[in-house]
């Protein structure tokens, strides 16, 4: 254990997790040993522990809540009432605009090319026909994690992805429905950027490799490996990080890219609360991490002792 376990004036730094996050989360221990390490107090806390006392740290990380999706109003909520007594990084504000994928609407308004995508309202207007025919699709809930909930359809199976959209409609969810991006057969990249600088990415393999099945047992990162995005890939990121909403940039990012038809990137999804940001792999990432949050923590317990 590092020194600054109990250090009067070490920055307290909560890692925020929750059951499953705790129980896989690669990148946990490595934060909680690296912030030590660095003279910081940080523990792993549960997000939906009872009686803990949130004022108690300079600032709060969120890590592996991987169970949030599944509980977003209790989650948003806790965010809300956390950042009110300490600094939660990601913001409350950018967590509650990224935990819907409604967001890709607002990086596209801002010029951020996304996987183009049609959203599909519970209650609102909606025909079969809307899917398109004759090309393949992905079905997805609109608040999501992990793949779940998520399946790809050829065309001609375009009655069961019909099905999957009602399926989310009649509970109460909105659908996404996007083009299936088959150049995903040669990797989704993912990169991932710490207090605001590109830290570095990986490439994994496709997760919907058979047509017309959900299964939410899914590998999240089949084949995760280390990856020197390109320009381009590298222009669309940045791009995306630079439209999150909000005063200051996010203390950590993840923009996961597939290639369009055309092989131009586009961003399938923007990760702001808590993404795997593969720092086994990437030791120097870790470092990055930790210096920015030694940095935003610094400066909390610096100005409340002052
Ligand atoms: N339009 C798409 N084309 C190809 N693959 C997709 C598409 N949408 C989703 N997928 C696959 O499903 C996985 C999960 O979808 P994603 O949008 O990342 O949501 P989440 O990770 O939040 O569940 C992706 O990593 C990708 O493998
Ligand atoms: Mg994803």
């Amino acid at each position: 254990m590092g020194a600054g376990g109990n250090g009067a004036g070490a920055a307290r730094v909560a890692v925020v997790t929750s059951g499953p996050g705790a129980a896989q989360d690669a990148d946990l221990p490595l934060i909680v040993a690296g912030l030590r390490d660095a003279g910081l107090a940080a523990e792993a806390v549960h997000w939906d522990a009872e009686h803990v006392r949130w004022d108690r740290f300079d600032l709060a990380l969120i890590r592996s809540t991987w169970d949030y999706a599944g509980r977003l109003e209790e989650f948003l909520a806790w965010a809300d009432a956390t950042a009110r007594v300490t600094r939660l990084c990601n913001p409350a504000p950018v967590v509650r605009w990224n935990s819907d994928k409604r967001y890709l609407l607002d990086l596209a308004a801002r010029g951020v090319p996304v996987v183009p995508t049609r959203f599909v309202e519970p209650g609102g207007p909606w025909a079969e026909e809307d899917l398109g025919a004759g090309r393949p699709v992905v079905v997805k809930p609109s608040v999501s994690a992990g793949a779940r909930d998520t399946a790809r359809y050829e065309p001609g199976q375009l009655a069961d992805a019909a099905r999957h959209v009602r399926m989310l409609r009649e509970q109460g969810r909105t659908a996404m429905v996007q083009p299936y991006l088959r150049l995903v057969a040669e990797g989704e990249r993912a990169l991932v950027f710490l207090g605001g600088t590109f830290s570095h990415a990986i490439r994994k393999g496709p997760l919907l490799t058979e047509a017309g099945v959900v299964d939410n047992a899914r590998v999240a990162h089949p084949g995760a490996a280390p990856y020197r995005p390109s320009e381009a890939e590298l222009a669309v990121a940045r791009a995306a990080v630079a439209a999150v909403p909000g005063p200051e940039g996010p203390l950590f990012a993840r923009v996961d890219l597939a290639l369009d038809e055309g092989r131009e990137p586009v961003v399938m999804e923007l990760e702001l609360i808590e993404p795997n940001l593969f720092l086994g792999m990437n030791p120097r990432g870790l470092d990055r991490l930790v210096a920015a949050v030694a940095g935003a923590g610094e400066a909390v317990a610096g100005g409340a002792t002052a």
